[in-house]
């Protein structure tokens, strides 16, 4: 059997170790592999790297992703043939895509009507890939910002002032709220709960009220900024959409930090994590998440489960229909429980 492997969509650490653990497993049972370079682009192109055993050496544990990314999308690009030929010209009989939803769609997409023997297996910081509890990327993302908290904590105290923390995640408050309860912040801001920007003031000057003389708040990027009459407001950089159609976002933090500076006279400053979230190298807990993935996404190819995703299910990998996937997945109830509990203004 050969099979082609490509990463998709924004990178993640963790992407390495499921390209090592996919060919590990091929070369072991004499199976052949490609790297796909640039996504579906790669593919589009014919543009390959021969993964053998030299080319794996020391991936596992290595951030970013050799093959490189892009948001090629082969329906939108007019693509779909090219890539169907690429596939016959080169024999490869099975697709592995590495990516997050909107790759998840296309999987789904160019399977269900194109027939391209497909597996997702799911990747982001942003732990919003439905139909799997965790996605790898995530545990180093949040382990990053619970560092970046801990920091603050001590500048914030020195200094008696209120620090806001924005983290990413897009529309889902993952990384934020696991982040925030790491962290020991005093506040979290996520698109899954409308806290008013009055609330926050309430508890920052309750807090003082109380004896403490700082505040951390941990926003993430696809909260609303929400006041108290009923006025929401997405705040973006500039107001574009990304290559797949999504609103480009960042920039509530300073926002945040200026409207509850005004409210409250105490000052207040804005860490913005940005993609050192995404960077670095993953955790232990992603990359055994990724490497059993990898394991997982290969023995499905050579079973012929096509048009599936690997999937995280109760400490369990199984895997679940493409189609299950390509929705965001918000934060869950009982994590929303948890945030409730531990921060009362919430
Ligand atoms: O989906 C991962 C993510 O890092 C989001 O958290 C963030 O909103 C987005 O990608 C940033 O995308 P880009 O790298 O295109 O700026």
């Amino acid at each position: 059997m050969k099979l082609g492997v490509l990463t998709a969509g924004g990178d993640c650490p963790g992407l390495n170790a499921v390209i090592w653990a996919v060919t590990r497993s091929a070369l072991d049972a004499d199976d052949e592999v490609i790297g796909i370079q640039h996504g579906y682009a790669g593919l589009a192109d014919r543009d390959y790297l021969a993964l053998d055993q030299a080319s794996i050496k020391g991936l596992l544990g290595s951030g970013g992703t050799i093959l490189g990314t892009s948001s090629f999308e082969p329906h939108r690009e007019g693509a779909i043939e090219r890539i169907k030929e690429s596939m016959e010209a080169d024999g490869i009989d099975a697709l592995i895509s590495i990516g997050g939803e909107h790759t998840m769609e296309i999987g789904r997409r160019i399977f269900t009507d194109d027939g391209v023997p497909v597996i997702g297996v799911p990747k982001t910081i942003d732990n919003d890939v439905s139909g799997t509890d965790y996605t790898f990327g995530f545990d180093t993302a949040v382990q990053t910002a619970t560092d970046a908290i801990d920091r603050l904590q001590s500048t914030a105290q020195s200094h008696d002032r209120v620090m806001v923390v924005e983290v990413m995640g897009r529309n889902a408050g993952w990384i934020a709220v696991h982040s925030a309860v790491a962290g020991g912040a005093d506040a979290v801001v996520i698109p899954e709960l409308a806290t008013t920007v009055e609330e926050l003031a309430e508890g920052i000057e309750s807090r003082h009220r109380r004896g403490k003389s700082f505040s951390i708040i941990v926003v993430a990027e696809g909260a609303k900024l929400v006041f108290g009459d009923g006025v929401e407001r997405l705040v973006q950089p500039v107001e574009t959409v990304d290559d797949y159609g999504y609103p480009r976002l960042g920039g509530i933090g300073a926002v945040l930090a200026r409207e509850l500076e005004l409210r409250t006279g105490f000052e207040a400053r804005v860490a913005v994590l940005g993609h050192i979230q995404r960077g670095g190298t993953p955790t232990a807990t992603d990359r055994l998440l990724a490497t059993r993935f990898g394991i997982k996404a290969y023995d499905m190819a050579k079973a012929g489960e096509f048009g599936r995703m690997v999937a995280w299910q109760g400490n369990v990998i199984s895997s679940i229909p493409l189609e299950e996937a390509a929705k965001v997945k918000p934060v869950d109830q009982a994590t929303l429980d948890m945030a409730r509990k531990l921060f009362s203004y919430c």
